[in-house]
């Protein structure tokens, strides 16, 4: 889509932050098509007008999104001393500025997003969004039926404030899903080990509106539809 407000599109291009953006254009130091325009929410067509900073053509940041089915083994990190990170299984050499969005254990596998678009990021992992995450999980030991009723009332796994609830589907005695709203470190191996169960494997299948798809290979990766990133834009 071509047609957007003037402060996204500026803001999308790297100049500065929303709120800079908007003091840049009361200034009047924005031009659209040679006229100085004030208003943040001028809308323009980013394939036909010229939008110029102090005589300089901006152009909106190239944005990325990629959705990687992560192998154990890498680390969702854009650089480590020692260990691959999750970066080095896509072979973008145009865009630097990549990064995973939130973090998988070094041996958690599964849905993992890869993008330059710091707005969604900073979005989605927000802990006021709540956003939805499942996640197939194998134990060493059998899953009590009461471990739905605990997972779902919240339970206390050692942080200032229990854990928000998740439901859990027992799958098999020692398999199951579960959607956990929040993103707190080893989150959901330490409520299995609350349960007396340690996780032996573990994959992300869902983050929001995102599913992992089914014919996506461990360890490799496709951009996302327009329809995938409109849903999770919403
Ligand atoms: N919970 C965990 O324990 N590990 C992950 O990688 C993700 C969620």
């Amino acid at each position: 889509m071509s047609i957007l407000r003037l402060d996204k599109y500026l803001a999308d291009s790297g100049i500065g932050s929303r709120s800079d953006v908007k003091k840049l254009l009361r200034k009047g130091s924005i031009r659209v098509n040679g006229e100085i325009v004030t208003a943040p929410e001028y809308k323009i067509n980013s394939e036909t007008d010229e939008i110029l900073y102090q005589d300089t053509l901006i152009s909106r940041k190239d944005l990325v999104y990629y959705l990687l089915n992560k192998p154990a083994g890498y680390i969702s990190a854009t650089q480590d001393p020692d260990k691959p990170t999750v970066l080095s299984l896509i072979h973008d050499t145009t865009h630097h500025d990549l990064f995973p969005v939130g973090r998988l254990d070094k041996d958690t596998e599964g849905l993992l997003l890869i993008t330059n678009d710091g707005a969604l990021s900073h979005a989605l992992l927000s802990p006021k969004r709540h956003i939805d995450k499942t996640y197939y999980v194998e134990t060493d030991s059998e899953i009590a039926g009461d471990a739905v009723s605990i997972f779902q009332k919240g339970m206390d796994i050692g942080d200032d404030t229990p854990t928000l609830p998740a439901e859990l589907t027992i799958v098999s005695p020692t398999s199951a899903y579960i959607t956990i709203q929040e993103g707190r470190y080893h989150q959901v191996k330490r409520m299995f080990h609350v349960i007396g169960c340690e996780v032996t494997y573990l994959k992300r299948i869902r983050m929001g509106s995102l599913t992992l798809p089914d014919d996506l290979p461990t360890g490799q990766y496709r951009s996302l539809t327009e329809e995938e990133l409109s849903m999770l834009k919403k």
